[in-house]
Parts: C-alpha cells; sequence; structure tokens
C-alpha cells in the first residue's frame, strides 16, 4: 500500500503553478496529530518571487496552528530525487527540527533521509542571545 503522506505529495504536485520552470513540486507534511498538509511550487513572472512546495506546506501548516511535525513527502519528476533546496532546509529546521524526509519520484523511486544528513550544521534560534 502507497504511503498517504507520499500519494498526497504526489497529488499536491499537480496543483503547482510552474510555467517558467515547467518544473513541478509537491509535498506533504504530516504534524504531530497525524493531519497532513500539502503544498506545490507556486512561480511568479517575477522568477525570484517563486515559492517552494516544501515552504508553501510548512507556512501553511504554521500558520493554521499546526506544530509537532514528524514527516515530510517531497514528489517532482526526477530520476535522481529532488531534496529540498538550502532555503527550504532552513525552515524546515525552524519549524520541524531533524524531520524525517521521504523523496519520490513519479515512477515510485523513493529514499527516506533525516534532514541533520541534507542539512549537519544549522544556525537557529538557540545561537541568538535573548
Ligand atoms: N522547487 C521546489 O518547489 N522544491 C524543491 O525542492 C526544489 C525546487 C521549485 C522552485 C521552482 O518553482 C522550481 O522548483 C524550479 O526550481
Amino acid at each position: 500500500m502507497t504511503d498517504p503522506l507520499v500519494s498526497a505529495a504526489l497529488k499536491a504536485r499537480e496543483h503547482a503553478h510552474a510555467p517558467y520552470s515547467n518544473f513541478k513540486v509537491g509535498a506533504a507534511l504530516e504534524d504531530g496529530a497525524g493531519i497532513i498538509h500539502t503544498g506545490c511550487n507556486v512561480e511568479n513572472a517575477t522568477y525570484g518571487l517563486a515559492v517552494c512546495a516544501e515552504r508553501v506546506a510548512v507556512l501553511k501548516a504554521v500558520s493554521e496552528g499546526a506544530r509537532g511535525f514528524t514527516r515530510i513527502a517531497v514528489a517532482a519528476d526526477t530520476e535522481m530525487l529532488t531534496p529540498p533546496c538550502g532555503a527550504c532546509r532552513q525552515i524546515l529546521w525552524e519549524f520541524c527540527g531533524d524531520i524525517e524526509i521521504v523523496l519520490v519520484n513519479l515512477g515510485g523511486k523513493s529514499e527516506t533521509l533525516r534532514l541533520s544528513s541534507l542539512f549537519p550544521r544549522p544556525f537557529d534560534g538557540s545561537f541568538i542571545e535573548p
């Protein structure tokens, strides 16, 4: 049986607004209550305003009061599985800590890893003096 988190990421990818890159990404984030929050990349004619699928999922979820995230799935149509970009790694660390990340493609290939393996020496609030 397909992991519901993976199915949600694949489905979210279909909503991607990516007319400039044609690179569609979906993300699905599971919170502490087991609820799945999804996101897709949303691009803009002002290219630099594009927002990645992972950040859309995290910010949607946080804005609705969700916390305690346990896993995120990221879906893209690449043979070499697509990992979160650097900016998304920073955002994921802020809200999810060392979360489990499931990378998947459309052919059913997948890999599960931890954020700390992609983002080994994070800057976070612990460095900031109160
Ligand atoms: N993108 C994501 O949404 N997530 C990733 O993990 C990698 C990149 C998006 C941003 C942009 O809309 C497109 O993919 C090409 O970079």
